[in-house]
């Protein structure tokens, strides 16, 4: 299993959204799995890290947030997704012309405290109550993802464990619901974040990560 040690610079954590992942691990996955000139998607876009990393590779970044005011963000990040939701997706984007897909989307209920940036509208995956609701959601917006990707693209999503109160091993239910929908799992990438977490013990930061590492899954829709 691979395992990349990636942490937060500081342009990164000047964005100021909590639910960001590094640049540099955007960057690296979107290297290691598309070309140049591509188009790689972001469905749940956020603050617009993947487009960021797609226009600095030189790929074309195409992004989708339900919230307009973390996409306000986005574009002072010099990008410009649209707003609108995952569940729409394939009404949004043409069919079949994605190559590469990279996105963590919401950790179940864990960003709904920012609720100054959480849309409160029925399709915020982010405010689901069950976690089988969750999981049943999650399958209903890679059903849409599997649409727009092209034949032979690849879909790699940032996942870790969650909890309430029991552990949800999120990545091994999310390899089984995307297996279902048609996409062939190929590995699983480790962003260990030992090196992160040291260092916002060295800030005194008081919200250190539950996890110490997230799981970058990587599939492919496969040529028929
Ligand atoms: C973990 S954050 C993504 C953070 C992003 N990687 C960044 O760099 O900022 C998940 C995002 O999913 C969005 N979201 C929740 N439900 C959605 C839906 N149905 N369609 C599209 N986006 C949705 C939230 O608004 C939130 O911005």
């Amino acid at each position: 299993m691979k395992t990349w040690n990636t942490t937060f610079s500081k342009e990164d954590l000047e964005v100021g959204w909590d639910g960001i992942f590094p640049l540099e691990l955007a960057k690296k996955v979107i290297k290691t799995f598309s070309k140049e000139n591509e188009t790689v998607l972001d469905p749940f876009c956020g603050t617009g890290t993947t487009l960021v990393a797609a226009k600095e590779l030189h790929r074309k970044g195409v992004g989708i947030d339900l919230s307009q005011k973390i996409i306000d963000i986005a574009k002072t990040r010099g990008v410009n997704p649209k707003v609108g939701s995952v569940f729409s997706l394939s009404e949004l984007v043409t069919k079949d012309s994605i190559d590469l897909v990279f996105t963590s989307p919401p950790y179940w209920t864990h960003l709904t405290k920012y609720t100054d940036y959480i849309p409160q509208k029925d399709e915020d995956v982010g405010k689901i109550q069950s976690y089988t609701s969750f999981l049943h959601d999650l399958k209903r917006a890679f059903s849409q993802v599997f649409l727009v990707l092209k034949q032979g693209g690849k879909c790699a999503v940032l996942v870790t464990d969650l909890s309430d109160d029991k552990v949800r091993a999120l990545p091994t239910d999310l390899i089984k619901i995307l297996t279902e929908i048609g996409l062939k799992y190929q590995e699983t990438i480790v962003w260990d974040k030992r090196t992160e977490i040291s260092r916002k013990l060295k800030r005194e930061l008081s919200e250190i990560p539950e996890s110490l590492n997230e799981k970058i899954l990587v599939f492919s829709k496969e040529l028929i």
